[in-house]
Order: structure tokens, then sequence, then C-alpha cells
């Protein structure tokens, strides 16, 4: 079932009610069980994709179906089975941090959603657990935490709804690469084990390269790419989607270009060694 975009297009509204197209007629499908990576520069129309994806926005053109829900919605019907379906963490979600302590910040979207204090209590201890956090740090203010920390909690939030749909804006913005790699094996964690469906922006082609399985590229509102890295990275229009490549990947453009070693993709260290020394054993 997944999430179907059929001919999307959302308009926003300047200050004397001009339309501003964001994203334009946009076909797409993301089936159950994908990893899927969003990329393209600052203002090509991402957030505003996947804002759609838990109905926060409604298409100003076109259908979203999201599991059995449509948008645009009908008048009464509430938003509550979607966004519990598909758990949008947004870019810096530790803004929205507000509770006394980690726990209820944690528990509040599960009691949101209708459980008990108990019941949502089980629930964020599980996703607590989940994201790393300590026994420790869960009676402690979500201000008083670090930036990585905070990070986790909003993740938990998130996770304590326990949506079949994960969308993440950016998640390792503003992490150290430690951060950032912790984060990322989490993902990769709920997707091969628990069997979340994943979508995530990000401007790192690295990450990207490494845990997706399909990657959209987005261009002045437009998908303009919707495939396989390999392809991607050796399009003969790469350069006019204005992105860099991974850096193992560009290592071995040199060392191909310079020293005639056989180009393979490599996306890690790890493989782009692996390759050499399978070359020099030859
Ligand atoms: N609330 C808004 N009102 C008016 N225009 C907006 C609003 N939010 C975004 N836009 C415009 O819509 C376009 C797409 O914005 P969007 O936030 O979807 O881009 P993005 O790809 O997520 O960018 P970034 O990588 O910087 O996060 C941009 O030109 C932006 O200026
Ligand atoms: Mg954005």
């Amino acid at each position: 079932m997944g999430i179907q975009f059929k001919q999307v297009s959302y308009a926003y509204r300047g200050v004397k009610n001009e339309r501003y197209e964001a994203i334009l007629n946009i076909n797409l499908e993301i089936k159950d069980g994908e990893f899927v990576a969003i990329i393209g520069h600052t203002g090509s129309g991402k957030t505003t994709l996947v804002q759609h994806m838990n109905a926060l926005l409604e298409p100003t053109k076109g259908e979203v179906q999201i599991f059995n829900y449509r948008l645009p919605k009908k008048k009464k019907e509430k938003v509550g089975p979607i966004r519990k379906c598909v758990g949008l963490v947004f870019q810096f979600p530790e803004y929205q941090l507000f509770e006394e302590t980690v726990l209820k910040d944690i528990m509040f979207g599960p009691k949101n959603f209708g459980l008990t204090n108990e019941e949502a209590e089980v629930k964020a201890r599980e996703a607590a657990q989940l994201v790393g956090l300590t026994e420790e740090i869960l009676n402690k203010s979500p201000f008083r935490i670090s930036g990585g920390q905070m990070r986790r909690v909003a993740i938990a939030g998130i996770l304590a709804m326990e949506p079949d749909i994960l969308v993440l804006d950016e998640p390792t913005r503003g992490l150290d690469p430690q951060g950032s790699k912790e984060i990322m094996t989490l993902f990769k964690e709920l997707h091969v084990n628990h069997h979340k469906t994943i979508v995530l922006i990000s401007h790192d082609m690295n990450i990207v390269s490494q845990y997706a399985s399909r990657i959209l590229v987005m261009d002045s509102g437009h998908v303009v790419f919707d495939g396989k890295r390999d392809d991607l990275f050796n399009h003969p229009q790469f350069d006019a989607f204005h992105l860099a490549r991974p850096h193992a990947y560009e290592q071995m453009i040199h060392l191909s270009q310079q020293l005639n070693i056989p180009f393979k993709p490599v996306y890690t260290k790890g493989e782009l060694l692996e390759h050499l020394k399978e070359v020099y054993h030859e």
C-alpha cells in the first residue's frame, strides 16, 4: 500500500496572496519496506513533499494516498490515524520538546492517541531504549541534556506512536560524525529488524549512498531522478543536479583518471580499499 502521489502540486500563498508553486505535478509511489532518500539543493521542495506524507500539508492539486487515506481529506475526517501510521521527524526536532521530563515528552504522542498513562509509559520506555536513552536521562528536563540526546528524545517521541513509515527531515544535520553514525545505525536497525519503511531527507551523499536503496532527486519542485545510487552518480546529466558525489566515489574517479585504475563504483573507504587490493593482487 504505502504512499502514492498522483499529479500532486502544492502552492504556498505569499503576503499578497500570490501563489508560489513549491512542488509540481509529482507522481510517486513509496512501497512498504523501502528505504528511500530524498536529496536536492536547498529550496527544491523536499520538505514540502514529505509534509504531505502525514497530512501536514494537503495538495493544492492532485491526490495523495496514504494507506487507505486520501488527501485532500473529507471535511470532517480526522488526521489522527494518518499521523499514527506515518511519523514525521522534523528538521531540528528538538525545538519541539516542551515537557518537564524526557519521559513525559516521549509519552505525549501515545497519550494523544488515546493510551492511558500506564500504556503510554510502557511505549515511551520501549522507544527510549531503542534510541539508546538511559534510565537516568528519562527523568531529566529535556532542556538539560545535550543536542544529540535531544534529537534522540524527539525521535523516540515519534517511535513511541509505533508508525509503520518513518519520515526523517535531515535527521543528522548538526550532529557530529559519531552522533550521525549512531542515529543512522538506529534507522537501519529499525528498517531491517522492525520492518519500518524509511523516507530520509539528507544533504549528505555519503549517508544517502550507504543507507538508501532508492534515491529521489528534487530540483525546482520536480522529481528529476528516481533510481539506484550507481545510476545516479554515473548519470550523464549529474552536473545539472548540482549535487556532490560521495567521498570514496570521488576518490575512485581521481584514481581511475590519474592512475588508470579500473573504475568501480564504491561508497565507503573500506570498499575503495578492497577494490585497490583486488586490482593490485591481479
Ligand atoms: N511557509 C512557506 N511559505 C512560502 N513559501 C515557502 C514556505 N515554505 C517553503 N517555501 C518555499 O517553497 C520552496 C520549497 O521549500 P522547501 O522547504 O520544501 O525546500 P527544501 O528542499 O526542503 O529546502 P532545504 O534543503 O533548505 O530544507 C522554497 O522556494 C521555499 O522558499
Ligand atoms: Mg527542508
